[in-house]
Formats: structure tokens, sequence, C-alpha cells
């Protein structure tokens, strides 16, 4: 049977998210702006799900990240441009009406088939990306994207891992029914703007009021995390992979937040911000037991940094704001700096 509920910006798993910490950032900013709708920078946004909470409640927001496919995400619920929602409807319940049984291989089936998914869906998911970029000339441009999101999240939800794509199972993947549900737009009163950039290149180009700040913390790489995902959103069909997890050649993917210099990325950042309050939030997701999980930037340097351009407040967030109660968190700290700019 298939299924075509709504799918929301936040029904997916990604590593950092900060869905349940809306609310201490929301609380950073009142105390600050009051009443008063100002408008947001969300510099590292990952999926995008803190943008749109702010837009929700009419706030004018800038989203950005250096992956593609989570653009895809802010180009799909975030943006004002025009989508007709039947026909992305009509597409999608054609997709899912796709037997499996026949299919051809296909790119996506020969390069992750029997590894993050069974062969039958990796065909699937292959032939519908392959279908969707058949169809770009006769779709508007958020309707392209609307399409990408509604596949990758179907595809992510059925991948044989445990959340990314650093590695799949050593568990032969089993069948399962890929099922792609229809993206909700909201009808919203303001304009989004949406970018895809390296943030410290994009902080040189915009204005704002509030600069929210939740980059990686880590030597762990996003694009190690999603490169599945990205792949299938670009379509660029890379031949060249490394490695048994079979990730192409990122190189120009990688963020200089997760290498030795990341410090000083974050001083060139804060340098060029223009930014009346910046709330930046830092977090050891990881057990540190292994080097790539050890924080790139101390906790006082970062204060320090962030010292340099005004008042700064630390709050130690309390365990039920990310905790859903199922993992253990005996080293996990998340904290939020709020720093009210000297002259902002
Ligand atoms: C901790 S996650 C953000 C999570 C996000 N706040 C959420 O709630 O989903 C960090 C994000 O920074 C992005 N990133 C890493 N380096 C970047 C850079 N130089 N410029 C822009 N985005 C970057 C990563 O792709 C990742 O999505």
């Amino acid at each position: 049977m298939v299924e075509c509920k709504d799918l929301f910006i936040n029904n997916r798993r990604y590593i950092g998210s900060k869905k349940r910490l809306l609310e201490p950032i929301q609380d950073a900013i009142l105390k600050h702006f009051g009443r008063k709708k100002c408008k947001i920078a969300d510099l590292f946004a990952g999926t995008g799900i803190v943008s749109d909470f702010f837009a929700n409640q009419n706030y004018s927001v800038i989203v950005n990240d250096l992956l593609y496919s989570n653009f895809v995400a802010y180009q799909t619920w975030l943006s004002s441009e025009k989508i007709d929602i039947n026909k992305v409807s009509t597409y999608i319940k054609s997709f899912n009406n796709i037997k499996t049984s026949k299919l051809k291989d296909n790119y996506f089936s020969e390069t992750y088939g029997n590894k993050y998914f069974a062969r039958n869906d990796a065909k699937k998911i292959g032939l519908i990306r392959d279908i969707i970029k058949e169809e770009e000339s006769s779709l508007e441009k958020r309707e392209y994207f609307a399409l990408i999101a509604s596949l990758m999240y179907a595809a992510d939800k059925i991948a044989n891992t445990v959340g990314h794509f650093e590695h799949y199972l050593s568990t032969p993947p089993v069948e399962k029914n890929l099922n792609l549900r229809i993206p909700f737009i909201p009808q919203r009163k303001i304009k989004a703007h949406l970018f895809n950039e390296d943030a410290n290149q994009l902080v040189r180009k915009i204005k704002c009021d509030v600069a929210y700040i939740d980059p990686p913390y880590n030597a762990r790489q996003y694009i190690n995390f999603y490169h599945v995902l990205e792949n299938l959103a670009k379509w660029e069909k890379p031949v060249e992979f490394e490695g048994k997890s079979m990730k192409f050649k990122r190189n120009h993917l990688k963020s200089n937040y997760s290498k030795a210099r990341a410090q000083e990325f974050f001083r060139d950042l804060l340098s060029n911000l223009n930014a009346k309050l910046i709330v930046v939030s830092y977090n050891n997701t990881y057990n540190a037991s292994s080097s790539a999980s050890n924080n790139k930037i101390s906790e006082k340097a970062l204060e320090d940094l962030l010292k340099e351009k005004g008042k700064v407040s630390i709050n130690r967030l309390k365990h039920k704001f990310f905790n859903a109660g199922k993992t253990r968190f005996n080293n996990h700290k998340e904290y939020l700096y709020v720093c009210k700019v000297r002259g902002g």
C-alpha cells in the first residue's frame, strides 16, 4: 500500500540537529530583541530546522550550508518560489507505484546496491533520480527540488546504516518499501534567502541582526556522514570512490571547522560578521575516547574569541534539552554562547 503522509523538513535524522534546542535559542533572541521580528542568519544550518522554526514565526531568515543535499531541503521548505504541489504529488504517487521486480541495474544500484540498500531498492532510487533529472525542464525549480528532497528523505529512512553513511552495516541489507512522501509546503509571508557556500565567504556579503553559528566541532566531516545523499542530490555520477564505504572524491566539500586550523577560521568568521547578536552552539556529542571526536576549538578559546566582539554569556543547557531518554549522555555538554556585539 502506498502511503503519502505529509513530509516535513525535520523528518530526518541528522548528527548535531538542534531539534531539541529551539527553545533556548529562541529565549536568547527574545531576551535581546523582545517581540521585534529581526533578521536571523543560520550560517551552518544543517537540516534547516532552526530556520524553519523562526520562519514559521515570521522572522526573516538567511539559511546556509556547505552541503548541497541540505540546500535541496531549504529550497523545498523555506523558499518562496512557486510550486504546484498537486503536480509534485502526481509524480510522487507514480514513483511509489514502481514495482521493483523487473528493474534494470543503474548507477545508484551498481554503486550502493547490496551495501547501503538492497539491490532492488537501490535500482528504484536510481531510476527515480534519473526520471527527476529527465523531467527537470518540465518542472519549476522548487518542484524539482521538492522531488529530490522527497526521494532523499525516503532513501535515508530505509538505508542499511546506524543513521548516517560513514559506513554501512555488516549485515546485508534487506529489501524495504521505499515510500516517498509529499512535502508539506507552508504558506509564509517572509522571504528566506538560501545559500550553499562556505559560511566564511557568505558573511562577507550579508548583514543580519542575529547570527546563529552551529559549526562542526570535531574532525568528523559531515560530508562523510552524508556522502550518499549528497551524491543522490547532485547526480553528477562520479565513478571514483574511496574504500569500502564508497565515498566519492570530496575534498572540496570538507569543512575547515573539522581541520586543525578551525580556530583561525572561526576568528575569520567572527571578524567579518555584521550582526548585533551572535549565538553559538557548542557541544561534544561524541565520546571523546577517539581523537577524531575531540573538539577542534576549546571552550575557553571560543569564549575568548567571542569576547573580542562583545559581552558574552554562556548558557549551560540542562540535560532535558538534548536527551530524548534513550541515549546515555555521560560526556555530553551542550552550551549556548550569547554575545551582544559591541556597538551592535
Ligand atoms: C552541527 S551541524 C548544524 C546542525 C543544524 N543546526 C541543525 O539543527 O540541523 C553543522 C553543519 O555545518 C555545515 N558546515 C560545515 N562547514 C561549513 C562551512 N564552512 N560553511 C557552511 N556550512 C558548513 C555542515 O555541513 C553541517 O550541516
